[in-house]
């Protein structure tokens, strides 16, 4: 490890404002514009009944740790009846909760329950697909070619003599986005073959998702993450395209034939109209496209916000840093949103992980490839202290995946034989997929699948856990969590309601901006110690501060006192 030293003179004093860039003082009121979201990924969060797999009797008995943790709100992944081949992206019945999750009464006491603590729930929508096991879709099997049970989905005769796929499309898991039905027609599916697309040109499917929306806000969910809300809309010519399209891609060429065609906004809109039937709700997009056409998603009768993924591809500098972030608030202040901040989903390998790889590694292809001697986890967790106080700082709504508050790193070597994500069998079994961000929550040092409540996890949890557990952290003023804990309550009792940040130059790899007049926030990006201001009084570090001096890979908050 390299000795610390400090910063140049010039650069170790007082921090010096950059020009006024995303300065604008657009205050912010509902709660969704500031928030701290936190990500429940059910299947893996408390299991209540010992079966191995979450459900809403452990998130139930643990909303104290999230009201302890002090969340504004939680999305909670796919809760709906269904086959699980896509971990509930694949729904077959969108009024009701999946048996292993519980049942709706249950929901509704867990709504309730949330807002007793103060906490808001948001719903995760998904509307692009269906499961093969929903009704419509075993309708339409059953039906003949040309009937219309057919229509509410995309069924075409093939290409040729009809043994070949209506189009070259590729799918976002691997293989063909067409498979063929025993009469010789073809189905699409942009995702897994048991994932159908719905066709959004079908008044029935219009309907139906009109529906969707009035049941669950009815049931009192605060808001919807839309899942793959850049899709719905088919160019219905097929034409073929250039290669496959990764799920967390956003470069798609323009004018695709699947992704962020125009036809999406009208059917955003007629959702906006009927959540602003209600008091108080949200909808956010999950929208992997072109930054210049994000803001048409953002339309003031469109989503409330969109996820932005940018930070997820951020190399450990502070240039990387800088310039998403700087980007990130002009492009969501431009069209009046707030920006958000995300390090990890489930969707990815977390970020802990990613940290502890050379910068110049793709993680996308070490989670299946290695070499595992690449990574350094002391490295990747120290990082991840540091991101959490540069996230936290952040103007805009910061999601939290969760286990990123206990520090959890990415279970890359889970036994080939447990993995469940489809992306392993479609590759040919050659990309491992996402389980290992999905593993289930440590909550106790010891004990079966160390306290998430059964004998073993759906997922196996490996024996590091148990240090990381809940109970392990909740004692140690050090740990992750009570870092995580400290910093969401001072972001609520310390930071300005404003959308304002004020770059200041500290030096080589230093990140640093003002909230409001007298906070600021330092990540030391570079390989030497810094030096905080000497008018500085600490308020928190993700790491301890020595002779004034900021170590490297850590990130702190500064009151600077006039
Ligand atoms: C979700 C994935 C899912 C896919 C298909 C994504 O946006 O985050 O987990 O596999 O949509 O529904």
């Amino acid at each position: 490890m390299n000795t610390p030293s400090p910063q140049t003179p010039s650069t170790m004093k007082t921090p010096t404002p950059t020009a006024a860039e995303n300065s604008t003082a657009l205050a912010t009121s509902s709660w969704w514009q500031h928030g701290v979201v936190y990500q429940i990924y059910i299947r893996s969060f408390a299991d209540g009944n010992g079966d191995g797999e979450g459900d809403l009797t452990g998130l139930r008995s643990r909303l104290d740790y999230l009201a302890t943790l002090g969340v504004d709100a939680v999305w909670i992944n796919p809760w709906y009846a269904s086959p699980m081949r896509d971990g509930g992206y694949d729904v077959a019945d969108y009024r009701a909760i999946d048996p292993r999750f519980g049942n709706i009464t249950e929901a509704e006491q867990f709504i309730e329950e949330a807002h007793a603590r103060g906490i808001r729930v948001i719903a995760d929508l998904v509307p692009n697909h269906t499961s093969s096991d929903h009704v419509w879709f075993q309708e339409a099997l059953a039906a003949p070619p040309g009937d219309p049970a057919r229509e509410r989905y995309i069924f075409r005769p093939g290409a040729g003599d009809g043994s070949e796929p209506p189009s070259n499309w590729e799918s976002v898991f691997g293989g063909s986005t067409w498979t063929r039905v025993a009469d010789g027609e073809w189905y699409l599916h942009i995702f897994d073959p048991s994932q159908p697309d719905l066709n959004w040109e079908h008044p029935e499917v219009r309907d139906e998702f009109d529906a969707i929306f009035r049941f669950w806000l009815d049931r009192g969910i605060d808001g919807f993450r839309i899942d793959v809300a850049h899709g719905l809309i088919k160019d219905m010519a097929f034409p073929d395209v250039d290669g496959r399209t990764d799920l967390l891609e956003a470069e798609h060429p323009v004018d695709h034939p699947h992704w962020d065609r125009d036809g999406v906004h009208p059917i955003i809109r007629r959702w906006r109209s009927i959540v602003d039937e209600y008091d108080d709700r949200m909808m956010l997009a999950e929208a992997w496209v072109h930054a210049e056409r994000l803001p048409l998603y953002l339309r003031p009768d469109e989503y409330h916000q969109a996820f932005n993924f940018d930070l997820l591809d951020a190399t450990w500098s502070a240039d990387s840093f800088g310039r998403i972030i700087g980007r990130s608030l002009d492009a969501a202040q431009a069209v009046g949103a707030t920006s958000t901040w995300v390090l990890s989903n489930h969707d990815v390998v977390r970020h802990a992980t990613r940290y502890g790889l050379p910068n110049d590694l793709a993680w996308r292809r070490w989670i299946s490839d290695g070499p595992t001697s690449a990574l350094d986890r002391e490295v990747g967790s120290r990082r991840a202290r540091a991101a959490a106080l540069v996230t936290l700082a952040l103007p805009g709504s910061t999601y939290i995946y969760q286990g990123e508050e206990l520090g959890l790193h990415e279970v890359a070597d889970l036994p080939t034989d447990v993995l469940q994500d489809p992306v392993w069998e479609r590759s040919g079994q050659t990309e491992r997929g996402r389980d290992g961000c999905r593993v289930p929550i440590p909550w106790t040092e010891e004990g079966p699948s160390f306290g998430f409540g059964a004998d073993a996890a759906w997922l196996p949890q490996p024996t590091s856990f148990g240090a990381q557990s809940v109970e392990a952290q909740d004692r140690d003023p050090n740990s992750m969590l009570t870092l995580y804990r400290a910093a969401i309550a001072l972001r609520r009792s310390r930071f300005p309601g404003d959308l304002h940040l004020t770059f200041v130059e500290m030096g080589t790899d230093i990140l640093a901006w003002m909230r409001g007049d007298d906070i600021l926030v330092v990540a030391n990006m570079s390989p030497s110690a810094v030096a905080i201001p000497p008018n500085g009084d600490v308020l928190l570090a993700s790491a301890p501060t020595l002779n004034g001096m900021l170590p490297p890979d850590a990130a702190a908050w500064i009151d600077i006192q006039s």
